[in-house]
């Protein structure tokens, strides 16, 4: 495939397509799932019969879904191509799980819980990856009720469904859909951890949703692979598409419980890369690159100096190669390394120093 990714930005890679369908959240005993299923328990037990959920809603969504009926203002960063996977000029894969609210509610459904993959570009280091899971919820209530009240005390009570008897507190945020807004936050092992983003789901956005002013409703939306990580001592976002048993093995059948042991850790071997950059240059498509040449074999990009001269720019940029799983040779890494130097000179407007 020659195409060029600045001119291909946006489009989705051949290595991110094959992600989807995946539903790592669906696959029984795999931490992603069990934590799933711990959310969608949690809802199923504190309001009986009262929520629907939703598991296998399909990642292509419409620009309109994902963005303008969520009140996204036109020039928010999540609309921009450098940051979520364009289908084509109308369809995305989903950013957030938020994306099916609308909808939902169009169906008249009047409280529910949705959780899938979601898709970002990003940079790659061990919290971040292109492609990781979200469950988000809604819930519609008569326009005289409690909705913050009740909105606190159901949250709060999932924070400790799956934490325990934690400390937590409310720290004022913002999202385009939800206004007031808020972060959850619990005290895990000496820090502050954001748990969630929540808030009173705008008129506008109900409205879009068909749903009649008589109603008010409110909305969470929670990223599963950071709280898997740290409740299950996880140390790298990649661990969770691998399908070593050294790894599975350590979840299956211990629900909330299970702690990961490392099984071994591999030496990294690092790379440094530098280049001029010209215009309509953007850093994720590096990260992309790397991600396309050496999948989950790249543990880290930085950026590690940046200088200007006669007007140009240069940058150089660490690339640290780990596997998981076993030892990486060297030629093994050469030959990724020479790999990417050479699509990073075919494909992005640089010239390498
Ligand atoms: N969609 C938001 C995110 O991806 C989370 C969220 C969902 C916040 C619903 C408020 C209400 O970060």
């Amino acid at each position: 495939m020659a195409r060029a990714v600045s001119a291909a930005r946006g489009w989705v890679p051949e290595t991110i397509w094959r992600k989807v369908g995946t539903n790592l959240h669906l696959q029984e005993g795999h931490p992603l799932c069990t934590l799933r299923a711990a959310v969608q328990g949690y809802f199923e037990s504190s309001a009986p019969g009262e929520f629907g959920f939703f598991n296998e809603l399909h990642p292509v969504v419409s620009t309109v879904d994902c963005f303008d009926a969520l009140c996204v203002p036109r020039d928010h960063v999540s609309r921009a191509p450098s940051d979520t996977y364009y289908v084509d000029a109308g369809r995305v894969l989903r950013a957030h799980m938020t994306a099916h609210d609308v909808p939902l509610l169009r169906r008249g459904l009047k409280a529910f819980v949705n959780c899938g993959d979601v898709y970002r570009r990003d940079t790659v280091d061990r919290t971040h990856y292109p492609v990781f899971h979200q469950v988000d919820g809604l819930r519609l209530l008569r326009g005289d009720a409690d909705a913050g009240g009740e909105l606190r005390a159901t949250l709060e009570g999932l924070a400790r469904r799956l934490f325990g008897e934690v400390d937590v507190r409310w720290v004022d945020a913002y999202f385009p859909f939800t206004h007031p807004s808020w972060e959850l936050e619990v005290r895990w092992r000496g820090e502050w951890l954001e748990l969630l983003g929540c808030g009173a789901v705008r008129r506008e956005v109900l409205r879009n949703g068909g749903v009649g002013d008589e109603y008010q409703g409110w909305a969470f939306g929670l990223g599963l692979e950071r709280v898997a990580m740290v409740l299950f001592d996880i140390p790298d976002i990649r661990l969770f598409w691998s399908t070593d048993d050294r790894f599975l093995e350590q979840f299956k059948g211990r629900g909330l419980e299970a702690r990961y042991k490392p099984f071994s850790v591999y030496p990294e071997v690092c790379k440094d890369v530098s280049f001029w950059v010209g215009d309509g240059f953007h850093i994720n498509d590096v990260h992309e690159l790397a991600r396309e040449v050496a999948g989950d074999l790249v543990e880290n990009l930085s950026v590690i100096d940046r200088f200007a001269k006669d007007g140009r720019e240069s940058l150089c940029v660490r690339v640290t190669f780990r596997c998981m799983e076993r030892s990486l040779t060297h030629d093994e890494v050469n030959a990724l390394f020479a790999q990417l130097r050479q699509r990073l000179q075919n494909q992005l407007p640089v010239v390498l120093r």
